[in-house]
C-alpha cells in the first residue's frame, strides 16, 4: 500500500502562516511515501517566494515530487525573462525538482508533466515531446505500479481532442491537477474502453480562494482498491471531509461505496 499527498496552489506571497504550519503538521500526522506538488507554488515568480516554497519543500515528512504551474513563469510584465527563460527562477531555486519528474517503485510510479506554456498565461498545453516522454518512461514501468500523472493544468485545458483518451490508452491510473482552486473527484471513462480516476486539489494554503476552502488529498494505493480522502481547512486544523473509494475490475476503474477493507486511519 502506497500514500501519496497530492497538493497543489501553494501560491507563497499569498499564504496564511497559520495555514501553512496545521498542513504540515497534517502531513506529519498521516505520513505519506510521497508528496505530490502540482504547480503554482508561488504567486508571482519572485525570489523570495521561491525562497519560502524551498524552505517549506524541506520541511516535508517525505521526498516531494514538483511540476511548474502558471505563476511559477517569469510574469508576463518582463517580456524577455517570460519567453526565453520563463523557468530560470524556477530551476534555480528548486535545485533536483526537474520539470517531468518521476518516482517508481514496485507498486506505484509518478510521472509528471510540466503543462505550462510561455505565451498563455492560464490555459495550458502538453506537447508532442511530453507524450514521448511519457511513452518512455511508462516502457520502464514495474508490470504491477500503479500509474499516477500530475500536471497543473486539467487535462481538459492542456490536451485537445478527447483530453484523457491519451492517457486512459496508456493505462493511466490516476491524474493529479490544479490551478482552478477547487477539490474535484470525477471517474473518466476511456471512449475505447477503460478508465481513470482525476483528482484536482483545492489550493493548500493560499488566501486565492475561490469557491472552495484550503485542503489537500490523500491518496491510498493499494493493488485494485484506491481511496481518496479530501483533507479541508476547519478554520483551526485539517481534517477529512469526505472520501471516495475506487475499485479496479476487468482492467477498468469503477467508484464503489464505503468497502468492508478500510484502510486504516
Ligand atoms: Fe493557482
Ligand atoms: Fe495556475
Amino acid at each position: 500500500m502506497r500514500v501519496l499527498a497530492h497538493l497543489s496552489d501553494l501560491h507563497f506571497g499569498r499564504t496564511d502562516p497559520k495555514v501553512v504550519a496545521a498542513l504540515l503538521a497534517d502531513l506529519e500526522r498521516h505520513r505519506p511515501h510521497q508528496v505530490i506538488i502540482s504547480g503554482d507554488l508561488t504567486q508571482r515568480a519572485r525570489s523570495h517566494q521561491f525562497a519560502e516554497a524551498r524552505a517549506f519543500l524541506e520541511r516535508m515528512p517525505a521526498p516531494a515530487l514538483v511540476v511548474p504551474g502558471n505563476h511559477d513563469l517569469s510574469p508576463l510584465y518582463r517580456p524577455f525573462s517570460r519567453i526565453f527563460r520563463p523557468r530560470a527562477k524556477f530551476r534555480h531555486h528548486l535545485p533536483g525538482h526537474d520539470e517531468l519528474p518521476v518516482w517508481t517503485d514496485p507498486e506505484v510510479m509518478v510521472i509528471g508533466l510540466d503543462s505550462t506554456r510561455s505565451l498563455r498565461w492560464k490555459s495550458g498545453a502538453l506537447k508532442g515531446a511530453h507524450l514521448d516522454h511519457l511513452e518512455e518512461t511508462l516502457d520502464n514501468a514495474p508490470q504491477h505500479a500503479a500509474r499516477v500523472v500530475f500536471l497543473h493544468h486539467p487535462p481538459s485545458t492542456a490536451f485537445s481532442g478527447h483530453p484523457y483518451e491519451v492517457l486512459v490508452e496508456h493505462g493511466i491510473d490516476l491524474v493529479l491537477t490544479g490551478h482552478v482552486h477547487h477539490a474535484h473527484v470525477e471517474l473518466i471513462n476511456g471512449v475505447q474502453g477503460g478508465s481513470l480516476v482525476l483528482v484536482q486539489a483545492t489550493t493548500a494554503c493560499s488566501t486565492r480562494l475561490r469557491e472552495d476552502s484550503n485542503g489537500y488529498c490523500l491518496v491510498r494505493l493499494d493493488g485494485n482498491h484506491m481511496e481518496i480522502g479530501i483533507q479541508g481547512w476547519s478554520g483551526e486544523v485539517f481534517h477529512t471531509v469526505r472520501h471516495h473509494w475506487f475499485e479496479k475490475y476487468a482492467g477498468a476503474w469503477r467508484m464503489i461505496p464505503r468497502p468492508m477493507h478500510v484502510f486504516p486511519p
